[in-house]
């Protein structure tokens, strides 16, 4: 069939299976552009799809040939419906690992829950015996808690105050100003409990206790600060007291792990444009005046080139760099003074009529379209398409 995009709301409700394809290969080349990482040999990747995971795993498989077990949560195809993306982009670069002789195998569940840790860890223990990296890139509204059986719910809330702002809808270009208010204490609870560590604890104890952690092994998970004008939606927000979680969980997993030497870090990434951000009110505007400013001084990266950089340039020298609050930083080029004093300039002018002049509105939809597998160079989007045939190989 015919598959073209199909906007609702801040989704697609279609994906393309030869442009996911594309956007796998494109990833793939950028990363073997840059040369062999001396890295980790067998890693898993826990939201391994899409976005900062995806990038993880191709930088995994195809900068330090490691062998790689991907988690992840995606929607098989029907007739006449496509998968969700992450289905594609996992087949697609399933396929390139196994030509490159790459072991590559994948499970597609709720990483939330003792039954897919308990798969995973079989898996490890059949096929690769233990793993030296555990990336964990899981960014999910929701999580049922698997001892209460309780499903919390995240919300993306100021804290204290309603918090008024601009934002845009990038379908549209529209500008217009938004108000959010405050989270009580329950929606703050739940968001550190679907989005802080205590998940990313329980992936890193069940495996020490199954033995499938190699001594040395390293952990990491990702985080966000970013700039003051998203503070009150993002970093003091509700999501915010999950990264704080999150960050603060690294060093209580560094202590678990200590009879086997291991270390959890956080890394603090770029903003971009995935199904995760898109979603957050006012952040779309940020990061469309972000992507102006970044092109511009020709500092702007993607999920591949930052992952690439996260691997080569911090955790695989000699010592890793971190910041006054032990975290690793790659957002470093976004939060450049230079940068956020241009884009502060241009969040106080921004408007409708000027948007697509002063942002990277353009950038951003297309960006947007990239991760459903549309709008890429060399693919036939009037051909026929096959929904049903990229399948990975899913355990
Ligand atoms: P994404 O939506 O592209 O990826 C999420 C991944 O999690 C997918 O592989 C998805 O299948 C998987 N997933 C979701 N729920 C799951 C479940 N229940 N079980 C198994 N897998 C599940 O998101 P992303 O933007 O790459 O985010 C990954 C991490 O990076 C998050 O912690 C996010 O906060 C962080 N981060 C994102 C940005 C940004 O601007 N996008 C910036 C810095 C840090
Ligand atoms: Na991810």
């Amino acid at each position: 069939m015919i598959i073209e995009p199909r906007m609702r709301g801040f989704i697609c409700l279609t994906a393309h299976p030869v442009g996911c394809a594309q956007n796998v290969k494109n990833q793939i080349e950028y990363v073997k552009s840059k040369g062999k990482i001396d890295g980790a040999k067998k890693v898993l990747v826990i939201g391994a799809s899409t976005g900062f995971g995806l990038a993880s795993r191709i930088t995994s498989a195809f900068g330090c040939d490691a062998s790689t077990i991907g988690v992840f949560f995606e929607k098989e195809p029907s007739e006449g419906k496509t998968a969700t993306p992450g289905w594609y982009n996992t087949a697609a670069f399933e396929t390139e690992a196994h030509n490159a002789g790459l072991y590559a195998k994948s499970i597609n569940g709720d990483a939330f829950s003792d039954e897919i840790k308990n798969q995973t860890i079989e898996l490890i223990k059949k096929d690769l015996g233990q793993v030296d990296l555990v990336i964990y890139s899981l960014a999910s509204p929701v999580r049922m808690h698997p001892k209460t059986g309780v499903l919390h719910r995240s919300s993306l809330k100021p804290i204290g105050q309603k918090f008024t702002n601009k934002t845009v809808d990038f379908h549209t270009g529209n500008v217009s100003e938004v108000s959010i208010e405050p989270a009580n204490q329950e929606d703050i609870d739940n968001t550190v409990v679907v989005m802080g560590g205590e998940d990313w604890s329980m992936w890193m104890n069940a495996m020490k206790a199954a033995g499938v952690l190699a001594v040395g092994a390293t952990t990491v998970a990702y985080s966000y600060i970013g700039p003051e004008v998203t503070e009150a939606v993002y970093r003091k927000g509700t999501i915010g007291r999950a990264k704080d979680h999150l960050e603060a969980t690294a060093f209580d997993i560094t202590k678990d792990l200590a009879s086997i030497s291991g270390q959890a870090y956080v890394s603090v990434n770029k903003a971009l444009v995935t199904q995760a951000s898109s979603a957050i009110p006012v952040i779309p505007l940020y990061i469309s005046l972000l992507y102006k400013t970044m092109k511009e001084k020709g500092l702007h990266e993607g999920c591949i080139e930052q992952m690439q950089r996260l691997y080569a340039d911090r955790l695989y020298t000699n010592t890793i760099p971190l910041d006054d609050k032990g975290r690793i930083r790659i957002d470093d080029w976004e939060m450049r003074d230079d940068v956020q004093e241009q884009v502060a300039k241009l969040w106080k002018v921004a408007e409708t009529e000027n948007l697509s002049e002063i942002g990277d509105l353009a950038g951003y939809k297309n960006d947007f379209l990239n991760l459903f597998g549309f709008g890429f160079d060399g693919v036939d989007y009037q051909a026929d398409a096959n929904e049903m045939t990229l399948i990975p190989s899913i355990q």
